[in-house]
């Protein structure tokens, strides 16, 4: 297959990250765990935790703004706003047109995009398909997630792992050859079981009963999770990096979905991209679901890891399951 002509890239990106930060030391006085343990499995030392009156769509909001603020446009030229996110603010209605009304893009239309962790790529791809049709020019997308709220604090297998903050990126067409190169993407709904929020759904209505079993909140079977994300995150960056013609020494950074330090170890060696062209940082936020690779785009950017004309790979894996990668030149 021939690489693409590409037709989206990213113009501007932007994150907000909220100032409390809850440390492993903080989690050892909540549940039944270590500092020595978490850092040791995970890679992680703290996460950031919103406060009780900010809620996605207001994290969202203020990443938005930067966003397009560093792309020189006002809101009122969005004509697409794409919002990932697993923590909405309201089942109804969506974050997409809360964030809307927020920051003032009253000219776009707007929808959620619910991949959990894979949802910033598969959002990337509406976007490159949208411009690719010439039905938008401006698409903003906002990864948004609070995952304080749907964590089960009591629940020390998931609790440690996962963090609160908003990454966004404005999508416009490609002018000089830059943008996403070849992307691929898959899911698996039989292996839904694997990390799930049983409860509050049309399926499972709320009672007192499933509130009382915390059936609302985060589920997940840890370890089979990590040896499927494994395979997946490292099959679809091979996938993706054949079909933009790139070879591992090509890619001058890896910014992979961030849950788990031995996860993104593992996958960086199935690319065979050395671990100094990876970017790391959920030490300091731990899992922000879908907002990790934004977060991390925009903070590669500011430290100079990325610029004009650099070859990137994006690799991310989350429920559904879905997964997915991406490369891009910059
Ligand atoms: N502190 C101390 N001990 C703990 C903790 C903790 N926080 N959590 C679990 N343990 C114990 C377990 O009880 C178990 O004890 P036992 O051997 O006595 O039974 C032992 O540690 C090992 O537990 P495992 O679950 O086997 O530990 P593992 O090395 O697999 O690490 C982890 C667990 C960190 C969750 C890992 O499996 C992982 O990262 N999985 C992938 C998670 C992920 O990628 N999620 C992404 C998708 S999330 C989304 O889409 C929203």
């Amino acid at each position: 297959m021939s690489p693409r002509t590409p037709v989206a890239r990213i113009a501007a990106t932007s994150r907000y990250l909220p100032e409390r930060v809850l440390t492993n030391a903080d989690l050892e006085d909540m549940v039944d765990t270590s500092d020595a343990w978490i850092r040791e499995r995970t890679g992680i030392r703290e996460r950031r935790i919103a406060d009780d009156d900010t809620g996605a769509a207001a994290m969202g909001a203020q990443a938005a703004c930067g966003a397009l603020q560093k792309a020189g446009l006002s809101a009122r030229d969005v004509d697409l706003l794409i919002v990932s996110t697993a923590t909405p603010d309201r089942l109804l209605p969506t974050t997409s047109c809360a964030i809307q009304a927020m920051i003032g893009a009253s000219r776009c239309f707007a929808y959620d995009l619910q991949a959990a962790c894979t949802g910033f790529l598969y959002a990337l791809t509406m976007a490159e398909g949208q411009i690719a049709s010439g039905r938008a020019e401006n698409v903003l997308i906002v990864s948004t997630e609070k995952m304080s709220t749907i964590v089960d604090w009591d629940d020390r297998a998931t609790c440690i792992l996962f963090g609160d903050g908003a990454g966004a990126a404005v999508v416009q067409p490609s002018t000089n050859g830059e943008g996403i190169l070849s992307s691929y993407h898959s899911s698996d709904g039989s292996l839904a079981e694997l990390i799930t929020r049983p409860a509050g759904g049309a399926a499972l209505a709320l009672t007192p009963e499933r509130l009382r079993r915390r059936e609302h909140m985060l589920q997940m079977s840890g370890p089979a999770v990590f040896k499927a994300a494994v395979k997946a995150m490292a099959g679809a960056s091979a996938k993706a990096m054949q079909a933009a013609g790139l070879e591992a020494d090509d890619i001058d950074l890896l910014v992979p979905h961030q849950a788990n330090a031995r996860i993104i170890e593992a996958t960086a060696r199935y690319a065979r991209v050395p671990m100094d062209r990876v970017f790391v940082n959920l030490h300091r936020y731990g899992n922000i679901s879908s907002a990790t690779i934004p977060v991390g785009l925009d903070e590669a950017v500011e430290q100079g890891r990325i610029g004009p004309g650099s070859h990137i790979l994006m690799a991310a894996f989350g429920a559904g399951l879905t997964w997915g990668a991406m490369a891009m030149r910059w």
